[in-house]
């Protein structure tokens, strides 16, 4: 059976020759491992990544690559590259998907994908395989960046076309000698994390009314259980970089996961989330994000201290396009790179120290200093005026402020109009 490719960048069975395959290790990427070869007759080349996923053991992996015929088996540690390069500038535009989901996820992926890339190139490779279904956003930001940075290259995504369920994959792994972790029992909650977080899908999370059960926090303590004794955290930045934690300068790699164990003793950054898919799918998501829980608040709670009014009310409009720009896989929109310019731009002023008080559950601002706040306790005093501020100057201010609106106002009375707002009070004399 030979189906006409959809898309440009779709490979042609009979020109995959040797594949790159985003592996990790799991279920999906290693039956993969072993179709690709039979379904093409390719060779296949593993790639993973290390972008800060706790708990994970790369020589096993790499290992299990090569028992399962791969020719060779790439471990890139991209951690300083994914802190540098792509968190950093989510810090410097706080941001957050819909609300509340911090992108790690969205991060991740055009840096696995570019790598990819690289890799495929210093190997031969004319395709790129990876294990992300058809429903989801992942597949868009892998080969949105696949196809964009090499047009040279191919991709395959056997899950969107293999039709095989979990047991059928589980089948296949036995009959091909392929090691299942956990047997063949219930489904497992599909994990997605990095450095900057942690995403649970599937199972009773497809329940919308279904409460958390304590058995998805793989990184969180339940608030429940988080320590009677409050601890506060003294974060540091300069020029919108986190640089020391309690007054110790650390690397971002370090700083970010200091971050994420005091949140996780501190039950901080659970977030339950429904989310609109760039693919229409409505979902949702159990997130763990201590880090981003806690650098966010305290970035965004000092750029708020030291921008002007003016600052501070455009900068949200800008952060939610750059948020869905890198959640919609449009990393290497040329607009990303315009928004990044004004963000490191606003950042220049942002330095200073924000206390964060952690407990059961709760990150909340309790001290903030900046040699750039935009403050002066002087004039912010209720007690007497003075200096830049003068109080005789408020009711010709206020005379003018309103001006419009008073305008407006007398006019609809005049009127009689009932506009949405509800009609004008009635005069006295009318
Ligand atoms: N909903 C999040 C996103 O779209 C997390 C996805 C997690 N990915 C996964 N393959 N489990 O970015």
């Amino acid at each position: 059976m030979s189906v006409e490719p959809t898309a440009s960048y779709e490979a042609d069975p009979a020109e995959v020759g040797r594949v790159l395959l985003l592996y990790s290790g799991g279920l999906d990427t290693s039956v993969m491992l072993k179709w690709i070869q039979e379904r093409y007759d390719a060779e296949v080349v593993a790639l993973t990544v290390n972008l800060g996923q706790p708990g994970e053991d790369y020589g096993v992996i790499r290992e299990k690559a090569v028992q399962l015929g791969a020719i060779d088996c790439l471990v890139v540690d991209a951690r300083e590259e994914f802190a540098r390069e792509y968190v950093l500038p989510a810090i410097k535009a706080n941001a957050l998907y819909g609300l509340g989901y911090p992108l790690f996820t969205a991060l991740g992926r055009p840096l696995i994908a570019k790598l990819a890339v690289e890799h495929a190139r210093q190997t031969g490779c004319d395709t790129i395989a990876h294990g992300c279904t058809g429903k989801g956003n992942d597949q868009v930001r892998i080969e949105a960046t696949v196809a964009t940075l090499a047009p040279e290259l191919k991709v395959i995504a056997p899950v969107r076309s293999w039709r095989m369920g979990r047991d059928e994959e589980v089948a296949y792994a036995r009959e091909h000698g392929i090691p299942v972790k956990g047997g063949t029992e219930a489904a497992p909650y599909s994990i997605d994390d990095n450095l900057w977080g942690r995403s649970s899908e599937g199972r009773w999370i497809e329940d919308l009314d279904h409460a958390p059960e304590d058995d998805v926090f793989g990184l969180v303590t339940r608030p429940e259980d988080a320590p009677d004794e409050p601890e506060v955290v003294e974060v540091e930045f300069e020029r919108g970089v986190p640089v020391a934690l309690n007054g110790e300068r650390l690397g971002l790699v370090e700083l970010v996961e200091r971050a994420g164990e005091l949140g996780r003793r501190h039950g901080i950054g659970i977030v339950d989330h429904i989310e609109d898919r760039i693919v229409g799918l409505k979902v949702r998501d159990i997130y763990e994000v201590p880090a981003a829980a806690i650098l966010l608040l305290a970035h965004q709670e000092l750029e708020k201290l030291v921008g002007t009014i003016h600052q501070n009310q455009l900068k949200p409009m800008l952060e939610q396009k750059w948020a869905y720009l890198v959640y919609g896989g449009l990393w290497w929109e040329p607009l990303r790179t315009d928004l990044d310019a004004y963000m490191e731009a606003a950042n220049e002023a942002v330095s200073g120290s924000i206390g964060v008080k952690l407990f059961k559950g709760a990150a909340r601002v309790v001290t903030r200093s900046s040699p750039n706040a935009i403050y002066d306790a002087q004039l912010a005093t209720f007690a007497e005026s003075g200096g830049l501020f003068s109080q005789a100057a408020a009711p010709g201010f206020i005379e003018l402020w309103s001006l419009q609106s008073r305008m407006a106002w007398r006019l609809r009375d005049e009127h009689g109009v009932t506009r949405e707002g509800g009609k004008a009070p009635q005069r006295e004399d009318a």
